[in-house]
């Protein structure tokens, strides 16, 4: 249904009413149902040509509101948005017209320690110079690539963290027939990484998914790409032809789904909701996806940039891969470095390091003083200068009230107040939430108008209240978006705790 919705947005224009009832009844569909599902989407209603100005963090604090005024000043009857985290904060303050990205996409990347991951290749033919598609073509058995995943220590990369090897070993587990869906719709503010790789190694990323879906004798895979990433899509359009050319895809079947701008379908189960036609609202969990997914059979689901470490894993050897790491942790990842660096892009580099290697030795040194830092993505937490020197591991962030989620890392300066970048984080949580949960539906939104009101000295719920409401949304929300927005909140009391005075007294501070 998505489908058909962004076909009809780009050949006949925003869908209204008149259009939906079209759709529904060309689909045999209820009507009631095509309304749902477009009113739910933040772009079907927008023509293609509209102005999309980046209002996310990043953004936010290089002036994007600004620029927003500017441009609906002279917008000329075409619309003029203000939208959430457009996935180019390494160009902040960035807009897109139409399709078009603005300022023009540079990737500011380097060779990495070892796998060159995001050196681009411009067709299937330069990729096979440097190794391409030798992983595939000679695939070891099923067990042996579950060792290798496991020694290589490799935990998805889509934030969740969850072991590759143990994944890929349920779902070959289930009863087949099964499916394949490579989650292409990084919404996470700070988080460019997956669309450095489409769009600098698109044959990388499209071979881990082979390799995937041989592994999982999936024959039908699924790629859900965010619609605001249009130089991705047409790299793995033509990616994808150059394989067919080659007899790659022999068998097997690769369709392209494209969203619409709803940030809660990167969830994965909202993803499949998404797939199947209806709202992305995310499933309860178990059954987990390996078991129940797409159409109710078991589905493998992994991040663009986990499958894009599969082909070295398997080249050099799980153990070999996992030795690339530094301070006792494994492998490599891609990091997305923006905000106050002078070279902000994606860099490749062990995991293990710390916020200060990252900054200084890969992104070209802080521009600022620095004021604050978001390790991973909106729900990771935010860190103060202190931090620096932190690895950004799983277990070190964790004493720090913190994760290193999708390696998102957005450096502020100190100008920025962290009660704006804190109010910021919690609109796009209110914004993106799919209003399923209660908690996660007025809570958000509640801690947005507390924060705005406390920029502005005024106190609209005591500090024992704020409490309670977190420990509600953690406890209640039934996915990963309303259980993470605690954090941030949670580490702004503990690093800044003079901008919360005014609140009164700390009273619980239990949750993470
Ligand atoms: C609110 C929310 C948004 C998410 N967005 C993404 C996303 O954009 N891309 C992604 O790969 N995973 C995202 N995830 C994680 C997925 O649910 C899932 O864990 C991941 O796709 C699994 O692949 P991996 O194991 O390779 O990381 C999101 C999770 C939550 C809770
Ligand atoms: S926690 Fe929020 S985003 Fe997640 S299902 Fe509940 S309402 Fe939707």
């Amino acid at each position: 249904m998505l489908d058909n919705l962004g076909r009809v947005r780009r050949d006949v224009g925003p869908i209204t009413p008149e259009l939906s009832d079209a759709v529904a009844d060309h689909m045999n569909v209820r009507r009631g149902e095509v309304h749902e599902v477009v009113s739910f989407y933040s772009f079907l209603q927008v023509p293609v040509d509209a102005v999309r100005v980046c209002i996310g963090p990043v953004c936010d604090c290089m002036r994007a509101k600004d620029v927003l005024a500017k441009e609906q000043e002279r917008a000329n009857g075409v619309p003029v948005l203000g939208v959430e985290c457009l996935g180019h904060c390494d160009l902040a303050p960035v807009l897109m017209r139409g399709d078009r990205v603005e300022p023009e996409v540079v990737h500011r990347t380097n060779d990495g320690p070892s796998t060159g991951l995001a050196k681009r290749d411009d067709t299937l033919a330069d990729y096979e110079r440097r190794g391409g598609l030798e992983a595939l073509r000679s695939l070891p058995a099923g067990g042996r690539i579950v060792e290798e995943l496991k020694a290589s220590g490799l935990a998805g990369y889509g934030g969740a963290g969850f072991p590759t090897g143990v994944k890929w070993e349920a779902v070959a587990k289930e009863d087949g027939p099964r499916f394949m869906v490579l989650n292409a719709d990084e919404g996470e503010p700070g988080t460019i990484k997956d669309r450095y790789l489409m769009e600098l190694r698109p044959h990388l990323v499209l071979e881990g998914m082979l390799i995937a879906m041989r592994f999982a004798g999936a024959t039908e895979g699924f790629i859900y790409l965010r619609e605001e990433y249009p130089a991705a899509r047409e790299r793995l359009l033509r990616a994808l032809d150059e394989l067919g050319e080659a007899g790659a895809l022999e068998g097997l079947s690769i369709q392209l789904v494209v969203g619409a701008g709803a940030y809660i379908c990167g969830e994965e189960t909202a993803m499949l909701e998404s797939m199947e036609g209806r709202r992305g609202m995310p499933r309860l969990k178990p059954p987990f996806p390996s078991q129940v997914g797409y159409l109710g059979r078991p589905t493998l689901i992994n991040n663009v940039e986990t499958l894009a470490h599969v082909p070295a894993i398997l080249r050099l050897g799980g153990g070999a891969w996992a030795a690339l790491g530094t301070r006792g942790s494994k492998g490599v990842r891609l990091w997305s470095v923006t905000g106050a660096v002078n070279e902000p892009g994606c860099y490749e580099a062990p995991n293990g390091s710390t916020l200060r290697e990252l900054i200084d030795e890969y992104a070209g040194g802080a521009t600022d003083e620095i004021g604050a830092i978001v390790p991973g993505g909106a729900a990771s937490g935010i860190l103060p200068p202190d931090a620096l020197d932190v690895p950004l591991t799983r277990d070190e962030l964790r004493e720090w009230g913190a994760g290193p989620g999708s390696a998102g890392v957005q450096v502020f300066p100190e100008r920025y107040s962290p009660l704006r970048l804190l109010a910021e984080t919690m609109r796009f949580f209110a914004e993106e939430s799919c209003q399923k949960c209660t908690p996660c539906r007025i809570g958000n939104r509640g801690m947005q108008h507390l924060l705005e009101e406390l920029e502005q000295g005024n106190v609209v719920m005591p500090r024992g209240q704020v409490e309670e409401w977190l420990d509600a949304l953690l406890a209640t929300s039934i996915c990963g978006l309303g259980q993470g927005a605690p954090f941030p909140m949670r580490n702004a009391f503990r690093y800044w705790p003079e901008l919360f005075a005014p609140l009164g007294e700390a009273t619980t501070m239990s949750g993470p």
